[in-house]
């Protein structure tokens, strides 16, 4: 039996019929926005990893500390067989719980990158040859097809990235989680936390612009997937808090009138002078929402970590049986 064994979920075609029913749809709206999922080509995969390095980007290290605090106690928690984590990137920070989850014989990373997975799988495997890597290119938004792995299996979503769904989204994302979970499995849940507005869109707008090279990757995607003559220096990359809603806010505004044309589409997009192009929210979290928002999918909130400072925090929570 191989070690390390890779299930598309996403055949080639069907990534780029998603990404062209996104682009119609969200570029057609009134105000433009596009889902976050297609900034991760490999060269977007590859700056994220450099903003999760930038002095202003606190949530990766935030998240980092608990584990190296709380690996032991999570995994004596969770007493998982298997891991599944949604999202999986670099899985860097999984390395500390792989490491204290010593019944663990299974890891399935799952992630639209096919280069995060590629790169991640070959790190971990050196470190633990007994392990069965199993993963998933998937896109955990659209079913999530697990294979046969042993349980009790413990489900991460780490990194804070359930914020960068929509409150609606986020229900229904966690209510179709619930319903893979077996008695025994646990979900263990990374929210970054509600803060200084000023550390928050440093967070978001760091000083070096390595977070602007990223933001205005999704450009160039669509320039390589679908044809598109987007100059992605034609627009400012803008981060602002949304104190409402409690979200960091993305956007691309273009610097002047423009036209871009998407040959794949058989489309022409205009943008007005200083118009905007929502690519992503990151919400961030209070406790008693955390523990409202998973209750209502079914699931009981058991742990609550947080590092030092209190920015981040992570949840382990169980199923709840059903009536
Ligand atoms: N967990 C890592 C990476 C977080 S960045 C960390 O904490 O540092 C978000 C990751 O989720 C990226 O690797 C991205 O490719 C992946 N991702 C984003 N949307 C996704 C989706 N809909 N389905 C699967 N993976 C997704
Ligand atoms: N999950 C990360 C977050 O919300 C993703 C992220 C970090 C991100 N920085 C970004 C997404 C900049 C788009 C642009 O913190």
């Amino acid at each position: 039996m191989s070690p390390y064994r890779l299930t598309r979920v996403l055949p080639a075609d069907a990534t780029d019929a998603a990404l062209r029913s996104d682009v119609l749809r969200g570029l057609g709206a009134a105000p433009k926005h596009l889902p976050p999922k297609w900034f991760y080509d490999a060269r977007g995969s590859d700056l994220f990893e450099e903003i999760t390095r930038l002095p202003e980007y606190y949530p990766t290290r935030a998240e980092r500390e608990i584990l190296v605090d709380r690996a032991e106690e999570i995994a004596a928690a969770a007493g998982a067989r298997t891991l599944v984590e949604l999202g999986s990137g670099s899985s860097e920070k999984t390395r500390l719980l792989l490491r204290a989850l010593r019944e663990l014989s299974v890891y399935v990373p799952v992630d639209v990158s096919e280069s995060a997975l590629a790169g991640a799988g070959r790190a971990l495997l050196a470190e633990h040859p007994d392990l069965t890597v199993h993963a998933l290119l998937a896109d955990f938004q659209h079913g999530l097809p697990l294979p046969e792995a042993p349980g009790p299996r413990l489900v991460a979503f780490l990194g804070g990235t359930i914020g960068n769904l929509l409150p609606d989204e986020r229900a229904g994302f966690l209510a179709s989680l619930r319903a893979l979970l077996r008695p025994g499995d646990t979900l263990l849940l990374g929210t970054d936390l509600v803060k200084d507005e000023e550390v928050l869109v440093a967070a978001y707008d760091d000083a070096r612009g390595v977070t602007a090279e990223f933001n205005r990757n999704v450009l160039a995607v669509l320039n390589r997937e679908l044809g598109a003559d987007f100059d992605p220096a034609d627009f400012d990359h803008v981060a602002l808090w949304d104190a409402r809603r409690e979200w960091i806010e993305m956007r691309l505004r273009a610097r002047t009138a423009l036209t871009a044309k998407i040959p794949a589409l058989d489309m022409a997009v205009s943008f007005a002078a200083g118009e905007e192009l929502r690519t992503e929210v990151s919400a961030k979290f209070r406790p008693e929402g955390v523990r409202a928002e998973l209750a209502a999918a079914g699931l009981d909130l058991r742990h609550w970590w947080t590092d030092a400072a209190g920015r981040f925090a992570l949840s382990l929570s169980t199923p709840i049986p059903a009536p």
